[in-house]
């Protein structure tokens, strides 16, 4: 055996992954992107084919439970999340005693956390409690962001219709109205390609708080942490701000150079999975070119002009495509919803692949742990310490 005074030589030092860029740490069966044909498919159906046939309560009952609802599961299901959609007067409270400048995804993350608290049943880890406490969020969600929403236009909040669907229900709560089939299907189709996208960071930091076997709504909480950031889902918001800050279309060419050579990060482009485009945009494209189509309004062209010169300079100075943030920010802002809301929809939408993944991290449960090559100080003598008087 070798001493170990020669062992440390013939360690190899360790190779690192610095954002666990490639490395594979689990399985899943909830979603794969398939790199040959660009495609990404939840539960084995194409993305594509769930937006253009399904409803979005239908793609949430396909994450949570592995397939399709029947028509009977699919009533059962809608009746239940549409009786869970109103706010108890503790939330609604809480909801006014946030100050107006803190950011809507600071206060869905307070509301998540505030929803544990009350919840006698936060700990209880079954499958059966974590199915409700996830069809209590998915059904919540969208009614405090449409409260919040309204009270930072000094409005007051109006109550879920359970005879709407969850898209459709979302705008009466946000605006009084339901805008017409087409607008309604734009964003239905956002929630559907936002729902879910395997070990993205905001699902791996649901996964890594479970896998100490904590409970959903502390994993959810630090979720919405992890997208709020602008280099995930905060970049639907900071699109919208980029497009504002170019303004002319004209400039989008100019506009570029300058944010490259200064180094900027251009939001709503580049992707760590996809290097050749992100496989949700040509649908949330599509939707979005039957917005800008329907409006006839020359600031509405302005807008979707500026969208296309701007893909077109990164896209031809760089090869780096848009993300589905590219498109689906514009889209929100057309169809009315302020920019700070644009994340929490996000939320809306993704709370259902986070909880599938909640779920399946119990399934097989494996803390995570992972390790760091350490390359501060060797080790050394505390200095005495300097008497006091
Ligand atoms: N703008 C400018 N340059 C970019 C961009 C971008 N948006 N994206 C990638 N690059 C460049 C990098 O500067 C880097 O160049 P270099 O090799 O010369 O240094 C190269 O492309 C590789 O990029 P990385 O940042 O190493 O790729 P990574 O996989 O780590 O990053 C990320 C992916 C974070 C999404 C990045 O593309 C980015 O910051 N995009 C803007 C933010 C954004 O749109 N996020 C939304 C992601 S999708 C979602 O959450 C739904």
């Amino acid at each position: 055996a070798p001493s170990s005074a020669t062992a440390p030589s013939s360690v190899t030092a360790p190779e690192i992954h610095r954002g666990l860029a490639g490395v594979v740490v689990d399985t899943t069966e909830i979603s794969t992107v398939i790199q040959e044909t660009n495609s990404l498919t939840y539960r084995g159906y194409a993305v594509q084919d769930l937006a253009a046939h399904r409803s979005f309560e239908e793609v949430a009952y396909l994450l949570w439970h592995g397939e399709l609802p029947d028509p009977a599961q699919l009533a059962a299901f809608q009746a239940r999340e549409r009786a869970l959609r109103p706010l108890d007067r503790s939330t609604l409270e809480l909801l006014t005693r946030l100050p107006d400048t803190c950011h809507p995804m600071d206060v869905l993350r307070t509301a998540v956390s505030f929803f544990g608290a009350e919840d006698p049943l936060e700990d209880d880890g079954t499958l059966a409690a974590n199915r409700a406490k996830s069809l209590t969020l998915l059904a919540k969600l969208p009614t405090v962001v449409a409260a919040d929403q309204r009270r930072r236009r000094g409005l007051a909040p109006i109550g879920p219709d359970p005879e709407l669907g969850y898209a459709e229900n979302f705008f009466h709560m946000c605006f009084g109205t339901v805008p017409e089939p087409e607008v309604v299907r734009c964003f239905e189709i956002s929630l559907t390609l936002y729902a879910e996208h395997s070990f993205n960071a905001s699902t791996f930091t649901a996964r890594v708080v479970t896998s100490t076997l904590s409970d959903l709504y502390s994993a959810v909480t630090a979720a919405i942490g992890a997208l709020k950031g602008p280099l995930h889902g905060g970049a639907n918001e900071a699109v919208m701000h980029m497009l504002n800050e170019i303004g002319d279309p004209q400039r989008a060419g100019d506009w570029l150079d300058e944010a490259l050579a200064s180094k900027r990060k251009i939001m709503g482009f580049g992707h760590r999975v996809y290097k050749h485009g992100d496989s949700r945009v040509p649908i949330m494209q599509e939707a979005l070119d039957r917005l800008v189509s329907r409006a006839a309004d020359p600031e509405v062209t302005r807008l979707a002009t500026l969208h296309a010169a701007l893909r077109h300079a990164m896209v031809t100075r760089k090869g780096i495509h848009p993300n589905l943030d590219y498109s689906a920010g514009l889209a929100y802002h057309l169809m009315g919803f302020d920019i700070p809301v644009f994340t929490p929809i996000f939320v809306m939408s993704r709370i259902t692949g986070w909880t599938a993944h909640i779920t399946e991290q119990l399934s097989h449960n494996a803390l995570i742990r992972p390790l760091a090559s350490y390359d501060g100080h060797e080790q050394r003598p505390v200095p005495a310490a300097v008497s006091r008087v």
